[in-house]
């Protein structure tokens, strides 16, 4: 029995390429896992709140030093690490903005990479805290940015995501792609049909 922590982060509702096969994953898991608990957040509608000076007072102080402002200002990110352990698989829906990530997502990242809580700093240097864990990358883009074309490089979404995943211990991770949703009504149906055909067989099994 897992729990598989479902994020979706674009803002465009049902129109969204990233959240349709997100949901469509995540119910086909479900049918295929019914023992399995989903737990959904829908950055694209319900952010939460950025690093505020507060907070990193909260996050760098022992808990013998916190103060009421600073307790309160690190209760977001303590709910959100607490619901990021307590799932054993992550499934997250992530368009392309600007060659990278969502700034919601990326909202969201620096409330859950917190160092004593995600990640240690030890004499060796950093430790990963997140262990034995699985990550699922939905992601959509309006461009192709395939290995060996030429906007390859300019793809700073899965190299930062590999990252920063793999800095807090999560380093079996997987993406699944639907590039091209911007380059006329054939190309992004192609796309899309093999993404959702790939997230089908995934979804027995991953
Ligand atoms: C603000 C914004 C920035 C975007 N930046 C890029 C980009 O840099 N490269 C790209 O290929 N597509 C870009 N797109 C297109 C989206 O990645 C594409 O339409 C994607 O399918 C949107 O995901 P969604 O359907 O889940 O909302 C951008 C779209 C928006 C709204």
């Amino acid at each position: 029995m897992a729990t598989v922590l479902v994020i979706t982060c674009s803002p465009r509702g049902e129109r969204s390429v990233s959240s349709a096969l997100t949901t469509r994953f995540a119910q086909e898991w479900a049918r295929h896992h019914p023992q399995d608990t989903i737990r959904l957040r829908d950055l694209g509608h319900h952010p939460v709140p950025h690093v505020s000076e507060m907070w990193i007072v909260g996050a760098s102080a022992g808990a013998d030093s916190q103060t009421a402002a600073s307790r309160e200002a690190i209760a977001i990110s303590d709910t959100l690490i607490e619901e990021f352990l307590a799932a054993d698989r992550y499934v997250i829906g992530v368009p392309m903005y600007n060659l990278n990530i969502p700034s919601t997502l990326k909202a969201w990242i620096d409330q859950i990479v917190r160092a004593g809580r995600t990640f240690a700093v030890g004499p060796t240097g950093y430790e990963g805290l997140v262990k034995n864990k699985k990550a699922l990358f939905i992601t959509t883009s309006g461009g192709n940015y395939t290995a060996g074309t030429p906007l390859a490089a300019l793809n700073f979404q899965e190299p930062y995501l590999r990252a920063i995943f793999g800095f807090i211990g999560v380093t079996d991770v997987r993406f699944v792609t639907a590039a091209g949703m911007n380059q006329g009504r054939d190309e992004a149906a192609k796309s899309r049909g093999k993404a959702e055909r790939t997230l089908d067989d995934l979804s027995i099994s991953w």
